[in-house]
C-alpha cells in the first residue's frame, strides 16, 4: 500500500504540467532553469556539471597552451639593460669573476674560457644553492657542498645531486668590454 502511494507521488512529480499547459520547451527560461520535478530538476544539475567542466578543461588546456608558448618563446628574460661586468683584459683566460645582473640579483660567474670566449651562469648551485666554482682545467664547474658538478660550456648538471641547470647569462663582448645582456633558464 505504502509503496502504491509512494510510486503515484514519484509519478505525480515527472508528470507536473506548467500552469499555462504549454509544453516545457515553450515555457520561459527561469521556469526551465528551476524545475519542479525532480526528473528535470536533475537534467539541470548533469548539464550544469557537463557545463562546469567544459570550463575548466578549457581553463586547464588554456593554461597548458600559455606554459608551452612561453617555454618556446619566452625562454630569455631580459627586462634588464645590457651592463658591463668586466674589462676583457682584466681576466686571463680561466679567470673568474662575481658580478650581479640585473641589481639586486643572486651571484652571477663570468668566466674567461678562451681568447675571446665568455660564459656566464647564476652561482648558486641548483641542488641547494651553495656557490659553484669553476674548475677550469676540467672544464666543468663544481659545488663544493655534495660535489655536484656542472658542465662549465653548457652548465648542464654532470655528477652529483644537481638534475638542473644553472641559469646562464647572456654576453656580448663590444669594444673590449663584456656585458651581460640577459638571464635565460629563470632566477632573473
Ligand atoms: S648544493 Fe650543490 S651539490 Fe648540493
Amino acid at each position: 500500500m505504502i509503496q502504491k502511494g509512494t510510486s503515484r507521488a514519484a509519478d505525480a512529480e515527472s508528470q507536473t504540467v506548467p500552469p499555462d499547459g504549454r509544453p516545457i520547451n515553450d515555457q520561459p527560461r527561469w521556469r526551465r532553469d528551476f524545475p519542479i520535478d525532480w526528473a528535470q530538476d536533475e537534467y539541470i544539475s548533469h548539464r550544469d556539471l557537463v557545463k562546469f567542466m567544459v570550463l575548466t578543461s578549457a581553463a586547464f588546456v588554456a593554461g597548458q597552451l600559455f606554459i608551452v608558448l612561453k617555454s618556446l618563446f619566452g625562454g630569455q628574460e631580459a627586462a634588464a639593460p645590457a651592463l658591463p661586468v668586466a674589462r676583457v683584459s682584466e681576466l686571463a683566460v680561466g679567470a673568474a669573476k662575481t658580478f650581479h645582473y640585473p641589481a639586486g640579483s643572486p651571484p652571477r660567474l663570468l668566466i674567461r674560457t678562451g681568447e675571446a670566449e665568455f660564459v656566464a651562469y647564476d652561482q648558486q648551485c641548483t641542488h641547494l644553492l651553495c656557490p659553484v666554482v669553476p674548475a677550469y682545467e676540467q672544464g666543468k664547474l663544481h659545488c663544493p657542498c655534495h660535489n655536484g658538478w656542472f658542465d662549465l660550456h653548457t652548465g648542464q648538471p654532470l655528477a652529483g645531486p644537481p638534475r638542473r641547470p644553472l641559469p646562464r647569462i647572456s654576453l656580448e663582448v663590444r669594444d673590449g668590454t663584456v656585458y651581460a645582456t640577459g638571464v635565460e633558464g629563470g632566477n632573473a
